[in-house]
């Protein structure tokens, strides 16, 4: 029996490549929320239980199946965040916050946790990027969010649908559900599992399952949109308007309902159809409860969160790839002359210095695998007439150059 220890399953180290991209993409992600006024949050990994229970809701998958939750060394029922939303809420409400009034933005990163089946695009350890809004109630600011999202994704070259819907409110939701289950109510038993336990407790998170037998029975369920109150069916007109005006295509989907129970009015998702059966690269909406549900003074709020491995999967780099130099020595007595170039020139480039004496071919090799596009040698010859041997990996060009030219 081998005794090495693996990685979790659904849980990945970031290195290389992927590692470099993440950093690429939370910087210009933060960048452009920042440009939107957002300053940066970060709220602890492990929450109280009750936390998720209160927000998320008692009948998503998420709190019911998927939740990382033990009981800690001092008897606190605790668990690893699922997702960022929740966390920003108690903090909002925990700094009283909801009391002083005005608005906030904040922007976070970092990992969240679900045990879920790992799929491709499905990770038991994910990333989000997201962003929470405090005290703005206008439909302006759901296109606005909206507008942030693309911009992150434009800048990605990242090509997306983006689907839309409205949930309603207290007013017209309940109105909504009760029509809805009864509707239902004629072929419930040839329902799955599952719905039948949604019926129960959610009864709208039928609408997003993915049996096949189930979406057909659903095909002439009443739709939410058909049946939002004035308040709630202005907004959705307006927000559609603007984001027509601002040319900024969707889908109404009345079926998207989101798996996370604190949503109201606008819903979204951002969809691609190149990163398979989990097409979510982000998604959020309205939850103008949410701040009462966790013992705050009502207060609006909205958000959104981008799934970042998925989109990681579509990113390709804009800017070109930054030089990076390769320093060797072709013997040991070069190396004081090649550690005192190194320490110049990583003041402006990135800059790998190997220590270890090697042939040219050798140090070729060496500096491709470290992706390194230009090697710089010093051996005894060039030591004694003050120069640098110079080779660029990409054109091939080689040249001895003056070492004060370098
Ligand atoms: P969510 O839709 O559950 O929303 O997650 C947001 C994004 O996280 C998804 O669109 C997807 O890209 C990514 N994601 C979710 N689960 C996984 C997983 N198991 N593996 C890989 N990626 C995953 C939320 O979490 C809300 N807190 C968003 C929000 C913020 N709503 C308002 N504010």
């Amino acid at each position: 029996m081998s005794n090495t220890i693996q990685s979790l399953r659904g849980m990945k180290d970031l290195t290389g490549t992927e590692s470099e991209l993440f950093i690429y993409f939370i910087e210009n992600a933060s960048k452009i929320a920042q440009k939107y006024g957002f300053s940066y949050i970060e709220t602890p990994l492990l929450e109280e239980t009750a936390l998720f229970k209160r927000s998320v809701g008692e009948s998503s998958d998420i709190v019911n199946k998927e939740m990382y939750q033990f009981i800690d060394k001092g008897q606190n029922d605790v668990c690893l965040r699922p997702e960022g939303t929740a966390g920003v809420v108690r903090h909002f409400v925990e700094k009283k916050l909801d009391r002083a009034g005005g608005t906030y933005k904040w922007y976070y990163y970092g990992p969240m946790f679900r045990y879920e089946r790992p799929q491709k695009g499905r990770l038991r350890e994910f990333h989000q990027f997201g962003c929470e809004v405090f005290g703005i109630s206008s439909v302006y600011e759901d296109a606005n969010i909206i507008s942030l999202i693309k911009e992150i994704l434009d800048f990605f070259g990242i090509g997306f649908t983006l689907k839309l819907n409205s949930l309603g409110c207290a007013d017209c939701m309940p109105k909504y559900k009760e029509n809805l289950v009864k509707h239902i109510s004629n072929f419930k038993e040839k329902l799955c599992e599952d719905c039948n336990k949604r019926l129960m407790t959610n009864p709208i998170r039928v609408l997003d399952c993915k049996v096949e037998s189930c979406k057909q029975l659903l095909e002439n369920a009443p739709k939410i949109t058909n049946s939002l109150c004035n308040s709630c069916n202005n907004d959705f007109e307006k927000l559609k308007e603007i984001l027509d005006f601002n040319n900024i295509s969707y889908e109404v989907d009345s079926n998207l309902v989101r798996g996370l129970d604190y949503y109201n009015k606008t819903a979204f998702e951002f969809v691609s159809s190149e990163i398979g059966a989990q097409s979510a690269i982000a998604g959020g909406g309205r939850y103008d409860r949410l701040v009462e549900f966790l013992g705050g003074k009502s207060t609006s709020g909205i958000g959104f969160a981008i799934g970042i491995e998925r989109l990681l999967e579509l990113v390709k780099i804009k800017e070109k790839k930054e030089d990076f130099i390769y320093i060797g020595v072709l013997d040991e007595i070069s190396l004081n002359q090649a550690f005192e170039v190194a320490i110049k020139k990583r003041k402006t480039i990135k800059t790998h210095l190997e220590y270890t004496p090697r042939g040219f071919a050798k140090h070729f090799a060496n500096a491709q695998k470290l992706g390194c596009n230009i090697v710089a040698l010093i051996g005894e010859k060039e030591l004694n007439d003050g120069t640098i041997y110079i080779k660029n990996l990409d054109t091939k060009e080689e040249e001895n150059i003056n070492l004060g030219d370098f």
